[in-house]
């Protein structure tokens, strides 16, 4: 049957999956809440089993061949069952297994995730001074994820780094973070922030865009931009050192036009875009022609141009 694609060509072939809707961090863009805020009642719900949701992610396989699946959360490394969640996909002859984490837990998982399939794993880390960090992330102890980026790169795991620069917040972080990815090898992307959650209609004033980012990096470096590669979500730069970073610039350079994500959250519904708030729920699907159908209103979800905001958090519709 032909592949379910839409009239600008997108179909889906990266599945992210939120495992969990629970995070170790509070991190100011997911929760940093006003008492107005409404608290969804997703956080009451217990999260999907591994069985079932390795069931859910066969039959997405046997629908959209899926090239990458991507585990996020909430924070992934709180899932009871990742290790057994990571070899069923793999045993479903999927190997680009990718996960996105805040390190807290990483050291001591590192090892058995890569035995299990996982093949990549970004870190996000907004800062790399300790009171800095605090303030993004309301807990202490940089040094432990550093760590565990350690380890894991001694594992075998290819590692990235996520950093969201907020306006006021820490953009003073940009060449410390720099300095400790490129000193380590390790790729490096800084993200604009994003209308999600409590900063749905009011992220402007926090937003340090790409321009600001390569702005202040080139008070330092000479660099010149890479090709973009298609369905990324990243920009790239490479140094004149041949150090390459990354930007994430989800407000001044939208990369909608050839999206490929489909989500998946820890209760069994389908995205098929960050902006729209509509869960599908495929959790008791076992026929193909209504996953089908739930697939394209999935797809029809996809915004055109750019992303619109949204009053989830990614702690509620995931990474
Ligand atoms: N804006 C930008 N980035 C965000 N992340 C979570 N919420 C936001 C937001 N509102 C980041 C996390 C993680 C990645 C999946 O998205 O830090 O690195």
């Amino acid at each position: 049957m032909r592949d379910l694609q839409d009239q600008y060509g997108r179909s889906f072939k990266t599945l992210r999956v939120s495992l969990i809707n629970t995070c170790n961090l509070g991190c100011v863009y997911c929760t940093m809440a006003d008492t107005d805020t409404k608290v969804s009642n997703h956080h009451q719900k217990t999260n999907i089993s591994a069985s079932e949701l390795l069931r859910i992610i066969g039959y997405l396989h046997q629908e959209l061949n899926l090239e990458t699946i991507r585990l996020t959360g909430g924070e992934p490394l709180l899932y009871h069952d990742l290790i057994p969640v990571v070899a069923g996909i793999k045993a479903m002859g999927i190997d680009e297994i990718k996960l996105t984490t805040n390190g807290f837990l990483l050291e001591r998982m590192a090892f058995k995730l890569h035995k299990a399939g996982m093949k990549s794993i970004n870190v996000s880390l907004d800062a790399i001074n300790e009171d800095v960090f605090f303030k993004m992330s309301k807990r202490s102890d940089v040094g432990r994820i550093l760590k565990g980026i350690k380890t894991s790169i001694d594992c075998g795991l290819d590692v990235k780094l996520n950093a969201v620069i907020m306006k006021g917040m820490n953009e003073d972080q940009i060449f410390p973070l720099l300095d400790y990815a490129f000193e380590n090898n390790i790729q490096i992307r800084f993200l604009e922030v994003m209308a999600m959650g409590h900063l749905y209609k009011q992220s402007e004033k926090y937003l340090f865009t790409q321009h600001d980012i390569l702005n202040a990096i080139a008070s330092r470096y000479n660099f010149e931009r890479l090709d973009r590669k298609a369905s990324a979500t990243s920009n790239y730069w490479k140094t004149k050192e041949g150090h390459v970073f990354g930007v994430i610039a989800n407000e001044s350079e939208p990369f909608c036009g050839d999206c490929n994500r489909l989500r998946l959250d820890s209760q069994g519904n389908i995205f098929g875009c960050l902006s729209d708030n509509h869960p599908i729920n495929i959790r008791v699907i076992d026929d193909t022609l209504e996953l089908r159908q739930k697939l394209k209103l999935a797809l029809a979800q996809k915004q055109t141009v750019r992303f619109v905001g949204s009053e989830l958090s990614m702690l509620e519709i995931g990474g």
